[in-house]
């Protein structure tokens, strides 16, 4: 099973201005991109708005995806808004007290989706999140927007990085068995592993953060994905950029 991951879009409004890229656009380089590589699946892990959920946005990237008739998930981000995004993709069966998360199988594998919006999971979030995995004695797949765990990027690291990381690592590190994590919002290519877990952080749609500077500062404006294979217990996974 091939499963391709985009994050952090941002598109803008049409017209909108988003300090000179074309966000749009972008996306529907990543479209077609998604188009050649035939996934299976596909996930959007986040910050699909520019700047605050809108539904206009929203409808614009749906439409889109449905065209290309691929099965896909959408998580939110710290950008996003979980209710809209519920109501225009129809997900409102996953949305627990304002916030979208859920659990599927994908190609024989528990998948696990988190909603990180407000920059924390929250305690019921929580406890859900060690229900589920206590449910599967193998390997667990967890989409979340947020990394939880350090990444050594000063800039997101001491500005947006998850704020109850301890709490949310203490599930993770004390599971009995791997997990793979897949995120975004940092804006870098990066992998991170604790213990029993590994942390995929995936570039940008929109631009890639300088790892070592303290303050903003933009590396380049490539933009890339990542294209997971999972395949007789093995989980594979190879970032690319456009
Ligand atoms: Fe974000």
């Amino acid at each position: 099973m091939k499963i391709v991951q985009i994050t952090d879009l941002h598109v803008g409004r049409e017209g909108e201005e988003t300090f000179g890229v074309d966000v749009r656009a972008n996306f529907l380089k990543i479209k077609q991109a998604i188009l050649k590589e035939k996934p299976d699946h596909l996930v959007l892990s986040g910050d699909l708005c520019f700047d605050k959920g809108d539904k206009v946005i929203y409808q614009w990237i749906k439409e889109h995806l449905d065209e290309i008739n691929i099965p896909y998930d959408v998580i939110s981000g710290n950008h996003d808004d979980p209710v809209m995004l519920a109501e225009i993709f129809e997900l409102n069966d996953n949305l627990h007290d304002q916030q979208l998360y859920f659990a599927k199988n994908l190609g024989g594998y528990p998948f696990l989706f988190l909603d990180t919006t407000t920059g924390i999971v929250s305690q019921e979030q929580l406890h859900w999140l060690k229900t589920e995995l206590a449910k599967h004695d193998r390997e667990v797949v967890i989409f979340m927007h947020h990394p939880p765990i350090k990444a050594n990027v000063p800039f997101m690291d001491s500005r947006h990085a998850l704020r109850n990381k301890p709490e949310v690592q203490q599930v993770l590190f004390n599971h009995p068995h791997p997990i793979s994590i897949f995120t975004g919002h940092y804006h870098v290519e990066k992998n991170i592993r604790h213990g029993n877990t590994i942390v995929h952080i995936t570039p940008s749609c929109y631009f890639q953060i300088d790892q070592k500077h303290p303050e903003f500062k933009v590396d380049h404006h490539r933009i890339g994905f990542r294209e997971i294979t999972l395949e007789n217990g093995t989980i594979m996974d190879t970032v690319k950029y456009l």
